[in-house]
C-alpha cells in the first residue's frame, strides 16, 4: 500500500466520520443538519454530496481515526490534523459543516468547512491544504457528480462555490462544477474540456463575480472552448437565487438568460462608458481583445461579424484590429 493510497483512505474515513456526526451526533443534528435544512438543502442532496459536521472540539476526528487504526502521520499529511509548536496534534476542522471534495473518479481528496458563526473575523470557509492527493488548481468541486450530465447536455455550468453546486443540482441541473477555493485555472478549464466544449459561467452577481466572469471568459476562450455567461441580480448567487425563485423558475432563468461573451462584455462595458466616444472605442478594442484569444479563425470571424453588428463598427476595421493584436502576441 503506497503513501498516497493511505491519504485517500484516511480522507474517506474522515468523510464518513463527519457524515456520521451530522446524522447521528447530538450537535451534528441540532447544529449542522438544522443549518442545511434552514438553507433549504434537501436530505437527498446532503447525502449525495456526503456533507458532514465537525464537532466543536480540538480532537474529535483525531481520536476517532486513531482508535480506528489510522496513523497520525496521514492525518497530518492530508491536513486534517495540524501539529502545534508543542508537538501536539489538533483537528483543522472544528464546529463547521463539511463539504468533502472528490476527484473525478469519486475518491475524497480534501474538504471545505463552513463556519456557522456570523462573526466577520472568522473565515467563512476553511479548506484542506495542498497535499500529495489534493492540488486545488486541478480540482473542480462537483465534477464527479456532474460529468455524466455534462456529457449528455454538452454544456458545463461553472459556479463560484460549494453551496451553488448543491443548489443548482437540487434544481435538477446536474451539469455544474465550482472552482471553489481558488480563482479559475487553465488546468480546470482543460478538465472541463475533456467532457464538453461549452461552458456557461454562473458567478455571483456582485462586483467580484463580474470581475471573475470577465477574467474567466478570456481564459476559457484561450483554451478553445465556447463560453456564455448568465448574470444574477446584485446580491444574489446561484444558490440564493435558486432558493429565492424556486427550482422551476431558476432552471428557466439560466436557460433563457445566457449571453454570449460579446453581448455580456458589451452590456457591462457600455453601461460603464455611457456616451463618451473615446470610452466606446476602448470597449470595441476590449471585445476584440477577447476575440483575439480564440484559436479557431473561423469561430473568431463569426464573432467579429456579431461584434460589428452589435456595435455598429465596420467589420474590416475590427478585422484589422484583430490581426494587429494577433501579430503582437508573437
Ligand atoms: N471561499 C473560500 N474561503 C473563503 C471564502 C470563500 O475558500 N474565506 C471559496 C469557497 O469555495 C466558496 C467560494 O469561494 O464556496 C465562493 O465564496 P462566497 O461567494 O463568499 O461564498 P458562498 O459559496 O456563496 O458561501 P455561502 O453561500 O455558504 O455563504
Ligand atoms: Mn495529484
Ligand atoms: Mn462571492
Ligand atoms: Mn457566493
Ligand atoms: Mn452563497
Amino acid at each position: 500500500q503506497n503513501a498516497r493510497e493511505s491519504l485517500y483512505i484516511v480522507s474517506e474515513y474522515a468523510a464518513n466520520f463527519f457524515a456520521n456526526e451530522l446524522w447521528t451526533g447530538e450537535d451534528g443534528r441540532a447544529i449542522g443538519l438544522s443549518y442545511f435544512k434552514e438553507r433549504g438543502f434537501r436530505e437527498d442532496i446532503v447525502k449525495k454530496f456526503q456533507l458532514g459536521y465537525s464537532p466543536d472540539v480540538w480532537d474529535a476526528l483525531i481520536n476517532g481515526a486513531v482508535a480506528a487504526g489510522h496513523k497520525e502521520e496521514y492525518l497530518e499529511k492530508t491536513g486534517l490534523a495540524i501539529r502545534n509548536d508543542k508537538g501536539k496534534l489538533y483537528d483543522r476542522f472544528r464546529g463547521r459543516v463539511m463539504f468533502p471534495i472528490h476527484n473525478f473518479t469519486g475518491r475524497i481528496i480534501g474538504f471545505g468547512g463552513r463556519t456557522l458563526k456570523t462573526d466577520k473575523n472568522v473565515p467563512k470557509y476553511v479548506n484542506s491544504p495542498e497535499s500529495d492527493i489534493y492540488h486545488k488548481s486541478n480540482v473542480l468541486y462537483g465534477l464527479f457528480h456532474a460529468k455524466k450530465a455534462i456529457r449528455e447536455t454538452d454544456n458545463c455550468y461553472l459556479v463560484e462555490g460549494y453551496a451553488d453546486v448543491l443548489s443548482v443540482h437540487q434544481a435538477g441541473v446536474e451539469n455544474v462544477v465550482a472552482s471553489s477555493g481558488t480563482s479559475l485555472t487553465t488546468e480546470q478549464i482543460r478538465m472541463i474540456g475533456r467532457f464538453t466544449e461549452n461552458v456557461t459561467i454562473l458567478y455571483d452577481g456582485d462586483a467580484a463575480g463580474i470581475k471573475a466572469s470577465l477574467r474567466g471568459l478570456d481564459m476559457i476562450l484561450e483554451e478553445g472552448l465556447n463560453v456564455k455567461v448568465v448574470s444574477f441580480p446584485d446580491g444574489h448567487d446561484p444558490d440564493s437565487y435558486m432558493h429565492h425563485v424556486g427550482a422551476g423558475d431558476f432552471k428557466k432563468y439560466i436557460e433563457n438568460n445566457r449571453k454570449d461573451f460579446i453581448l455580456y462584455k458589451a452590456n457591462i462595458l457600455l453601461k460603464e462608458a455611457g456616451s463618451d466616444p473615446i470610452k466606446r472605442a476602448g470597449i470595441i478594442r476590449d471585445i476584440v481583445e477577447s476575440i483575439a484569444k480564440i484559436p479557431d479563425d473561423i469561430k473568431a470571424s463569426v464573432f467579429i461579424r456579431e461584434c460589428s453588428n452589435l456595435l455598429q463598427v465596420e467589420e474590416r476595421v475590427l478585422l484589422s484590429e484583430l490581426n494587429k493584436m494577433r501579430a503582437a502576441k508573437f
